[in-house]
């Protein structure tokens, strides 16, 4: 399974990338709006840091200006990744879009129909949002096995990205489910790797250590 960190700040996805385990970014207007910084030179600065895609939002309503929008952010780079809303307009979108090559997330995914028209449309990712449909006492994961299982069935390609991660389970679960990708916070990163009998281990290590003669 692909990790993608779900973030805009550049000094998460710098220290992230030391650890080797990042193929990727995905981005969305609150993320950026907390960097506080001019959008197009930090969307460039993102996506030359990173080896991978990076998913950047387009926020126009009419699908003629979201086409002019992605148009400008994909010159941006070719590692970006246009994140379109999933409703009528943004299937004419990811339909050109992928006309036109251009690689394509389609973000709000709350049903496993709309996962499949945003398919069928031609998008290269979805990203179903688990974290949300728990906050309302909905299943998230159940969500993903859904949306899985029906791409099983007609060998879809699109690739089924885990959004809206709260916790290391949920990273689990999408890689049970065999998710193509989950995108997780920073913070969610190291919560991955925490294990108290690690640290107990490490601890008893390193005093036993001190008693060696050396
Ligand atoms: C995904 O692409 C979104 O950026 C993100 O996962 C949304 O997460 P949130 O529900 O924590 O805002």
């Amino acid at each position: 399974m692909k990790i993608f960190l779900d973030t805009a700040s550049v000094t998460e996805i710098q220290k992230a990338l030391t650890y080797g385990v990042i193929d990727g970014v995905t981005t969305n207007p609150s993320l950026v709006a907390k960097e506080g910084r001019e959008f197009v030179p930090l969307i460039r600065e993102i996506t030359a840091l990173v080896p991978g895609p990076v998913s950047v939002e387009v926020t126009a309503s009419t699908p003629q200006e979201m086409i002019a929008q992605a148009e400008t952010y994909a010159a941006i780079a070719a590692n970006v990744v246009i994140k379109v809303p999933v409703n009528l307009e943004g299937l004419q979108v990811v339909r050109t879009l992928s006309k036109r090559g251009i690689q394509t997330n389609v973000t709000l995914i709350f049903s496993p129909s709309q996962a499949l028209l945003a398919a069928k449309a031609g998008a290269t990712y979805v990203s179903p949002f688990v974290g949300r449909v728990d906050d309302i006492s909905g299943e998230g994961m159940a969500l993903v096995k859904d949306i899985a299982h029906i791409y099983g069935n007609y060998r879809i390609a699109t690739e089924i990205i885990v959004a809206s991660v709260r916790h290391p389970l949920h990273v689990v679960e999408a890689a049970r489910i065999g998710a193509h990708v989950a995108t997780i916070p920073f913070a969610t990163l190291a919560q991955l790797l925490h294990h108290p009998l690690t640290a107990a281990g490490m601890e008893r290590f390193l005093k036993d250590w001190e008693k060696v003669k050396r």
